[in-house]
């Protein structure tokens, strides 16, 4: 059985002590998360880490990073790496967001070198995918989408995929207010699905958690996550406040 994971990407937003009374905020309303039905997780900036990651300890709440180098170590000005990530107590890592994707030029070759690494080093990616608004309108959103999730995954061995989350966040509704309507996504999903059962098989693809993320709220958690390939959300803007991640966290209430 897929558990849903609700992560909450902090972006670029909360500085060091914001972050912290987020987190204690979090650690209060989330004690009572039915472990069968969810999964939380946060993923604040990398300096908020450590202090997060403090005041988390010893709850259920899990803590991931934003992004990774794809190096143990060396001399990459500005970068942080996996074995930086696991020694801080990172659990997870969101690596290809679409603005990463459009910001920052990576490619998916790139992102495929940081899934790699993120594994070797005992990381659980969450890999990101997700066509713009105008390969939907030009109907290319599924090659788009297949490009990503075989780009990213190309290399990584089936005993590796219990440990990789793939998130679909189309780029038009990131921020937008603009959600996927629950069956748009889950055509998504479920084509993400069998691209993972022709790149490995069922069973592979049967236990590979597919988050959907862009603009999830608590008013459209519910239904969302009620679609048979949606296992979870990434949430931007509504993780940043501890009532409205709460509220999607426990959408099964
Ligand atoms: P919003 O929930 O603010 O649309 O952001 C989605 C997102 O990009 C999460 O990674």
């Amino acid at each position: 059985m897929r558990i849903p994971l609700i992560a909450g990407n902090w972006k670029m937003y909360k500085d060091v002590n914001e972050a912290v009374e987020l987190a204690q905020s979090l650690k209060n309303v989330l004690k009572d998360v039915d472990a069968n039905k969810s999964e939380a997780a946060v993923c604040p900036p990398a300096i908020d880490i450590p202090g997060v990651v403090s005041v988390l300890k010893g709850t259920n709440i899990r803590v991931g990073a934003q992004n990774m180098y794809a190096k143990q170590e060396g001399a990459f000005t500005g970068e942080i790496s996996p074995l930086m990530l696991r020694s801080a107590g990172v659990h997870y890592v969101i690596l290809g967001h679409s603005e990463r994707r459009e910001y920052f030029k990576e490619s998916n070759e790139m992102i495929n070198g940081k899934v790699r690494m993120a594994l070797e080093y005992g990381l659980f990616p969450i890999l990101c995918v997700g066509e713009k608004l105008e390969d939907r309108e030009a109907g290319r959103a599924f090659d788009i989408v297949k490009a990503h999730v075989t780009g990213g995954l190309s290399g990584i061995p089936k005993e590796k995929m219990a440990n990789v989350v793939i998130a679909y966040e189309p780029v038009w509704a990131i921020g937008t207010g603009k959600t996927a309507t629950p069956d748009q996504a889950q055509e998504i999903h479920a084509f993400i699905r069998k691209t993972i059962v022709s790149l490995y098989d069922d069973a592979t693809a049967q236990s590979v958690r597919i988050q959907y993320g862009g603009s999830v709220k608590p008013d459209n958690a519910k239904t969302l996550m009620g679609m048979p390939d949606i296992d979870g959300a990434l949430v931007g803007g509504a993780a940043l406040k501890a009532d409205s991640f709460e509220a999607i966290v426990k959408y099964y209430k």
